[in-house]
């Protein structure tokens, strides 16, 4: 077995007994509070939770984001996720798909269009891979499974908490520019839990990249599932940032303020209200990754479509007690900010396009 293969092994280890969360910081998403209509005026049947991304149509905004590939276990939860995802109307990611890049035998792990032919499929490759490997060669790895994306997954923190991780992050921009001009889908640039502010979203922007996946602190906390997996997780030296990051709201302020970004938010999302409050700042879409994990470890198909369900009915159940009928009437709703949020904004002087009207000046 490769070291990649053992990699994605004992991630998946980690989250069979449960998440791997932040230790002392939250997404910040409770920093939002709507204001409760006791006379909405509609009925639940007519909320609209459309949206899009990347270019396409989603009839509710999530997704679930990529996890895992390489093994045998792999390709049976990556299959199931899909056929989720699809049922649903939502996009569905791959894990890096490094390990089938050097090991073409491990390509039916990341394999689902025959099971779900109609999900938006995402693919998934490391920034440094994208920098040092052949574009045809991740190109041919797109097409081999029909990706209609390719996500980029900018980690250099679970890197520098992995003992075999990457060292050297130079040369990302410059590959992401050559991507987003040759391939023929969209990129969208990702976390893995350390979230995506302005200074990044900027830089991407340059390269041209217009879909960011923040996945910000507060939920899934990779250096964490690295540290654990070193068994060091009282070595100071690491231990530390643990919690490094922007949390998920903040993240979703700073990356949608850069023109022409659209942002999806990750990192932390449990909640039907999370995904509300994250919409109301400025996402267009919201991604889950160890929920739908941990559901599918737990209860199967079932659970899995049980955790997606709640997810959808507390997003509507929030449009309806804040009398909106669909996502672009969630974002013009009155809403205060309070707390770390508000001092976080305050002190980096950003006003989120959707808040421009509350008063933060
Ligand atoms: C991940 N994540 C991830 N991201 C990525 O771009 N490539 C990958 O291979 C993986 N692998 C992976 C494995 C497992 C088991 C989990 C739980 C997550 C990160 C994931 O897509 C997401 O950005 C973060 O987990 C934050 O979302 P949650 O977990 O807080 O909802």
């Amino acid at each position: 077995m490769s070291q990649i293969e053992k990699r994605k092994r004992d991630h998946l280890k980690h989250f069979r007994n449960g998440e791997v969360p932040s230790r002392s910081r939250t997404t910040w998403l409770e920093c939002v509070e709507f204001v409760h209509d006791s006379l909405p005026e509609l009925s639940l049947n007519d909320i609209d939770l459309s949206t899009t991304f990347a270019g396409r149509k989603f009839p509710v905004p999530l997704t679930i984001t990529g996890m895992t590939g390489g093994t045998e276990e792999a390709g049976e939860i990556n299959r199931a996720l899909a056929r989720c995802a699809q049922d649903f109307g939502m996009g569905f990611g791959v894990g890096s798909q490094r390990a089938m890049i050097d090991h073409p035998e491990l390509i039916d792990s990341y394999r689902v269009k025959q099971d779900a032919p109609n999900v938006f499929l995402m693919g998934n490759i490391g920034g440094v891979q994208l920098a040092n490997r052949s574009l045809d060669d991740i190109a041919a790895a797109l097409e081999a499974i029909e990706a209609d994306a390719l996500c980029v997954h900018l980690n250099p923190a679970q890197e520098l908490a992995q003992f075999e991780g990457d060292r050297d992050f130079s040369g990302i921009c410059h590959a992401l520019a050559e991507a987003v001009t040759n391939l023929e889908i969209p990129i969208i640039a990702k976390e893995t839990g350390a979230g995506i502010g302005l200074k990044t979203a900027v830089k991407l922007q340059e390269t041209g990249v217009r879909y960011i996946d923040v996945s910000g602190v507060g939920g899934t906390s990779w250096v964490g599932v690295e540290l654990l997996r070193r068994g060091l997780e009282n070595d100071p030296a690491f231990n530390c940032f643990w919690d490094w990051g922007l949390p998920t709201a903040a993240a979703i302020v700073e990356a949608s303020s850069v023109n022409g970004v659209e942002v999806m938010a990750s990192g932390g999302i449990r909640t039907g209200l999370d995904m509300a409050r994250a919409l109301a700042l400025g996402a267009t879409t919201c991604g889950i990754a160890a929920p739908a994990l941990r559901a599918w470890f737990e209860g199967g198909e079932k659970e899995l479509y049980n955790t997606i369900e709640n997810l959808l009915s507390g997003l509507k159940t929030t449009l309806c007690l804040c009398a909106c009928k669909n996502l672009d009437e969630l974002r013009r709703a009155p809403k205060i900010v309070h707390s770390d949020l508000k001092k976080w904004l305050e002190q980096r002087g950003i006003r989120p396009k959707s808040l421009s009207y509350l008063g933060m000046e």
